[in-house]
């Protein structure tokens, strides 16, 4: 019950929605007695041998009318339950999203994008059933069966009481059925979450599973996973089904007890023959509804393990927003003393560098040295260890999540772009920005000529275009959309890494555009794109090993020069393999 009352908190305006649905469910449980009373009647008018047609027909009516009723309060009550319940997912969908833009990024990657799938569609939707009809019906069926019950107790009490001695029987069934099943469930849904990982694995590693022909191992272990999930589902649902069957006779058979009494109690004169019969048949109206108060307990337990998954998302750390809101114009950062762990191993240390607005400052290191990480650092994605990063003298904890989000660009090699069309795409960067503007800055991220050249322009979708976007054209996308924010701060993070010449040059001069009057942080292999930086730190194991101009450190640090000569060799290289080729 703790859990649905935090489940509806999510609900807005649950108060009105579930008023509604609990009157008009109990209405329904109501009108649904109604026909059981007016059979009794009948059954007293032909007993006493009438021929009169009128309370016939009267009673018919009366019966016809109060189904009817019955329907029309049950589905109006539903409507409302869904209403709730829907809202309820969406609110609880949102806070799931929302959560996710304040965690930081370690703690989001340690769920695999399967188990998160998961929480966001199934986990949540699994509510439904429990919001929408559960709850709402539940208590609708209890007003039913108390008013069923009182109007027995009216009629004969040891009859009522009878008619209540399955509940216990059928109660303790469902009692050992769940203390039975409660170890099987856990199994059951780690191997539906593995399940869900590993289908997700499976379609995103399609391509690499394709090139490799690795297709054997990766279906052996989406099979196995499958495999476990439904062997495990099975084991659950074999360890219930027993127990289902025996309470499914028992709670509706309300006739068990209510029958043999009540022609005893008949036979002994203490009861009436009318008496007996009305009572016969509300216990028969009751039974229904004591079945369809229970049909939801063997599923709680797997809801409230539902629950918990999501729970534990809900329940991570936030990293704190901060109060500055104002959006930065122009920016200086500064890294002071900053030191950072993903886990236990540092892999930055007392790291400490300006970068200045309309200069351009490069990292450059070998693989794993820490570049990416600094780039990272600065977009929040996580938060320092120790030390501060400041922007124009104020760290950058103290701005808020949106003055942060509006005031630094992050452009990736794996350029990410959502399924839809490429001005949506584009978009992203300013919701605000007007079609001209949109294509005005594609033009100058050297994108317009081919987005011009699909078959539905800026309205094709991206899925569509699919390979025909190349891995450079992609890349100009994003940094059109990087343009369009127009953010004071741009990091670049092997940006120009994987084209070809003619579209690195295109990319170069989209860039060039892009950082025109920014403090740009820029982090590459190819030690051409950054020897004209203002200024170039070489990373070393997470500590900064030197810093300075081209020419500053090519004079003075080994590291430079090393990289540098590598650099000029393989740009050798490729010159003269180009020579040959063309
Ligand atoms: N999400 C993560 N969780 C744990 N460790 C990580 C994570 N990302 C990076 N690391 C580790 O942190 C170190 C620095 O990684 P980083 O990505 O910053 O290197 P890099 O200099 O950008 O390398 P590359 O040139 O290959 O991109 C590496 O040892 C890496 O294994
Ligand atoms: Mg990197």
């Amino acid at each position: 019950m703790e859990i649905f009352k935090k489940v509806y908190s999510f609900a807005e305006q649950r108060g009105k929605y579930m008023g509604r649905a609990i009157l008009l469910l109990s209405l329904g449980a109501v009108f649904g007695v109604v026909p059981y009373y007016e059979v009794y009647r009948i059954i007293l008018q032909l007993i006493s041998h009438s021929t009169e047609p009128g309370p016939y027909i009267g009673g018919a009516a009366i019966i016809l009318v109060s189904l009817l009723l019955k329907n029309l309060a049950t589905e109006y009550g539903l409507k409302a339950s869904h209403h709730l319940a829907y809202n309820t997912l969406a609110g609880m969908r949102k806070h799931a999203a929302d959560k996710l833009l304040k965690m930081p990024m370690g703690n989001i990657q340690q769920y695999g994008s399967g188990e998160l799938k998961k929480i966001f569609v199934e986990n949540i939707e699994a509510m439904e059933l429990v919001l929408a009809h559960g709850i709402p019906e539940g208590i609708g069926n209890i007003l039913g069966i108390i008013v069923t019950l009182l109007a027995m107790f009216f009629v004969d009490w040891r009859l009522a009481l009878l008619s209540l001695a399955v509940l216990p029987i059928g109660m303790l069934v469902i009692g050992i059925m769940g203390r039975n099943s409660s170890k099987k469930l856990a199994h059951y849904y780690q191997s539906s979450q593995n399940m869900n990982n590993s289908i997700v694995e499976y379609i995103r590693g399609m391509k690499v599973i394709k090139v490799f022909v690795r297709g054997d191992t990766s279906f052996a272990q989406y099979r196995k996973a499958i495999r476990e999930y439904k062997e495990f589902s099975l084991d659950w649902y074999k360890s219930c089904w027993k127990y289902m069957a025996v309470y499914g006779v028992i709670l509706p058979a309300t006739w068990l007890f209510v029958l043999p009494f009540g022609m005893l109690f008949y036979l002994e004169g203490s009861l009436g023959f009318a008496a007996l019969v009305l009572s016969l048949l509300f216990a028969l109206a009751v039974g229904p509804m004591f079945m369809k108060l229970v049909v939801f307990i063997p599923i709680l337990p797997t809801l409230t393990e539902k629950y918990k998954r999501i729970e534990v998302l809900y329940d991570q750390p936030d990293m704190k927003s901060g109060h500055i809101d104002e959006k930065l114009e122009y920016c200086t950062v500064a890294f002071e003393n900053v030191t950072f762990a993903y886990q236990e191993k540092e892999v930055l240390r007392n790291i400490n560098f300006v970068a200045r607005e309309g200069q351009v400052t490069a990292l450059v290191g070998e693989s794993g040295a820490g570049k990416s990480t600094v780039g990272r650092l600065l977009a929040r994605f996580w938060d320092v260890k120790s030390g501060s990063i400041k922007l124009n003298g104020i760290d950058i904890r103290e701005y808020s999540f949106d003055a942060l989000m509006d005031s630094v660009s992050y452009v990736t090699q794996d350029s990410f772009l959502f399924d839809t069309t490429i001005m949506e795409n584009l978009r992203h960067g300013n919701p605000k920005a007007t079609e001209e503007e949109v294509i005005a800055i594609a033009k100058k991220a050297r994108c317009h000529d081919f987005i011009a050249g699909l078959p539905s322009g800026y309205q094709t979708k991206v899925g569509e275009a699919g390979d025909r976007l190349s891995g450079g054209q992609r890349q100009r996308i994003t940094i059109a959309r990087a343009m369009l924010k127009n953010s004071p701060i741009v990091i670049l993070d092997e940006a120009t890494s994987s084209t070809d010449t003619e579209n690195e040059d295109l990319i170069q001069e989209a860039l060039n555009e892009l950082l025109l009057g920014k403090t740009v942080l820029v982090i590459a292999h190819r030690l051409s794109t950054i020897a004209h930086a203002d200024s170039i730190l070489v990373l070393k194991h997470g500590e900064i090993a030197a810093m300075g101009t081209h020419a500053e450190l090519l004079a003075a640090s080994k590291d430079y020069q090393h990289m540098w000569k590598r650099y000029e060799a393989t740009a050798d290289w490729k010159y003269q393999t180009q020579e040959i080729g063309g």
